[in-house]
């Protein structure tokens, strides 16, 4: 069967978004949030910067009759701070001078016509699903890329990924020449587990199946 795509307008709100997620993985990530909302649970991201991929979450959501939850503080990661390799400089609030990324995720999701499918929550990960109450159908990480903040998302909320529901890792690179190692140790980490078990890999995009409890 082939994977499910999303619709051409989803696809070209997608591509005109500001942020990290290329084309091919972004069908990935797709393909397994609709896989995951057969669950009719709701489908989390960790992550949201301008709202890139959290198109595609949403739409996903809107699709299978649930909701696409998006979590960041929305003051960027350490790379994208000043002077470092992906800093804008149009995503600082001037009044404050830090980063502020949700004006700009918030265009995006208004652009795409897909606002009444997110619930936004501004926030740090590790709080935020520290007050999380239920199961949810898919857990997207792609927030901070250090050990601190990429292992927290995995402790935080893979407890909340219900069997049959997917964890999906961007960012996983075997080869340290290829970029940072912290989503790659996440990734074998929920492997070595026994409660997950790896069903797609696009580039650096994994999907994982949990398939029994723990992490
Ligand atoms: C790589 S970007 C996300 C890219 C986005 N998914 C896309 O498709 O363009 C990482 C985001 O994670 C956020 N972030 C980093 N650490 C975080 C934490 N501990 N809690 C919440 N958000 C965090 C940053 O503010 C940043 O916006």
């Amino acid at each position: 069967m082939a994977a499910a795509a999303p619709k051409p307008e989803t696809l070209a709100a997608f591509e005109a978004a500001k942020g990290f997620m290329p084309v091919r993985e972004g069908l990935a990530l797709y393909a397994a949030a609709v896989e995951a909302g057969a669950l009719g649970l709701p489908l989390v991201e960790i992550g949201t910067y301008c709202g890139r991929s959290t198109i595609l979450l949403a739409d996903a959501a809107r699709e299978a009759g649930t909701v696409a939850v998006t979590v960041d503080h929305h003051r960027g990661s350490e790379e994208q701070q000043p002077g470092w390799e992906y800093h804008d400089p149009t995503v600082v609030d001037p009044e404050v001078g830090l980063m502020d990324t949700l004006p700009t995720f918030r265009r995006t999701l208004h652009k795409a016509g897909l606002e009444e499918h997110v619930i936004a929550v501004v926030g740090r990960s590790p709080q935020v699903a520290a007050v999380w109450g239920g199961k949810v159908g898919l857990v997207f990480i792609d927030g901070g890329h250090t050990d601190e903040h990429a292992g927290g998302d995995y402790e935080g909320w893979a407890p909340h990924v219900a069997i049959g529901g997917l964890l999906v890792i961007h960012d996983v690179f075997p080869d340290p020449a290829d970029g940072g190692q912290a989503p790659y140790r996440v990734h074998q980490r929920a492997l070595a587990s026994g409660a997950f078990t790896e069903i797609s890999v696009t580039d650096s995009l994994r999907v994982l199946r949990r398939i029994a409890a723990g992490i």
